[in-house]
């Protein structure tokens, strides 16, 4: 039998919403406790250097405060590395931050960035986090994803989502062949393979039967869905879709 794919709910732009009122609601924390109960497996945020959304006073009640695994999506920066070391989150993700850490497509170059990765994945590691590299779903970053010794990779989905976004039929089935064959790739290598950027409830159906997928991390389309038909409806049918494409 299929194993159920993992949910990962984000709650950067619930932040984002709050932040243009520069008051206290509404509150990210309350969306993923709120999240948690509408059956997220996991909860994602992602602290950027610039605090555009998520802030450090939000991440430090989300390590505190959450049931479920928090997921810490961070730039590798030592200011980010040092404040993992301290909340110690269930799972880092390494995320670029800046133009020239990121591939053309938008995922870590983890190549271009190797031995400065090497100590930080390490201390992270210490530190008793997951790591988790969000890389292009290509063989390249796959094969030094696995060298670097992460335990997790999370394939970028965005230039499928946004080639099905636009109708672009045959650019789409282009990339998503390429997301099946970077995620049997990396389970082949033994890594835990993840997914994420810009899916919604049909893209996420289709990914899941894909059977390497072990996790998808969702944002912006679930908290713009909430809008409409609240989190805990948008997080159930997102399980639903998920399950579905998985054949459950
Ligand atoms: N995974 C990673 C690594 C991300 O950086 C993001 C946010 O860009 C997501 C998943 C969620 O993407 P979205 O908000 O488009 O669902």
């Amino acid at each position: 039998m299929a194993e159920r794919l993992r949910l990962g709910v984000n709650i950067d732009h619930v932040a984002t919403v709050r932040n243009a009122r520069g008051g206290a609601a509404p509150d990210p924390v309350r969306a993923a406790q709120l999240a948690v109960a509408a059956g997220a497996d996991g909860i994602t945020a992602h602290l950027r250097e610039d605090r555009r959304h998520i802030r450090d006073a939000d991440m430090e009640r989300l390590a505190r405060e959450l049931t479920r695994p928090l997921n810490f999506e961070m730039g590798a920066t030592e200011e980010m590395i040092a404040l993992a070391e301290r909340l110690k989150p269930h799972a880092a993700c390494l995320v670029p931050e800046k133009r020239e850490e990121r591939t053309t497509e938008g995922g870590l170059d983890v190549v271009g960035q190797r031995d400065q990765l090497v100590p930080k994945i390490a201390r992270l590691k210490a530190a008793g986090c997951r790591v988790s590299l969000f890389i292009e779903p290509d063989e390249a970053p796959i094969a030094m994803a696995a060298e670097l010794g992460a335990p997790v990779v999370e394939l970028h989905t965005g230039s499928w989502c946004e080639a099905l976004t636009h109708g672009e039929t045959d650019a789409a089935e282009a990339q998503f062949a390429r997301l099946a064959r970077g995620a049997a790739h990396a389970a082949a290598l033994g890594l835990e393979v993840h997914a994420g950027h810009g899916l919604d409830f049909d893209s996420a159906r289709r990914l899941a039967g894909v059977p390497e997928f072990v996790e998808f991390n969702i944002g912006h389309f679930l908290i713009g869905e909430a809008i409409f038909t609240g989190l805990d409806a948008a997080i159930g049918r997102m399980r639903a879709a998920m399950d579905e494409g998985r054949g459950l």
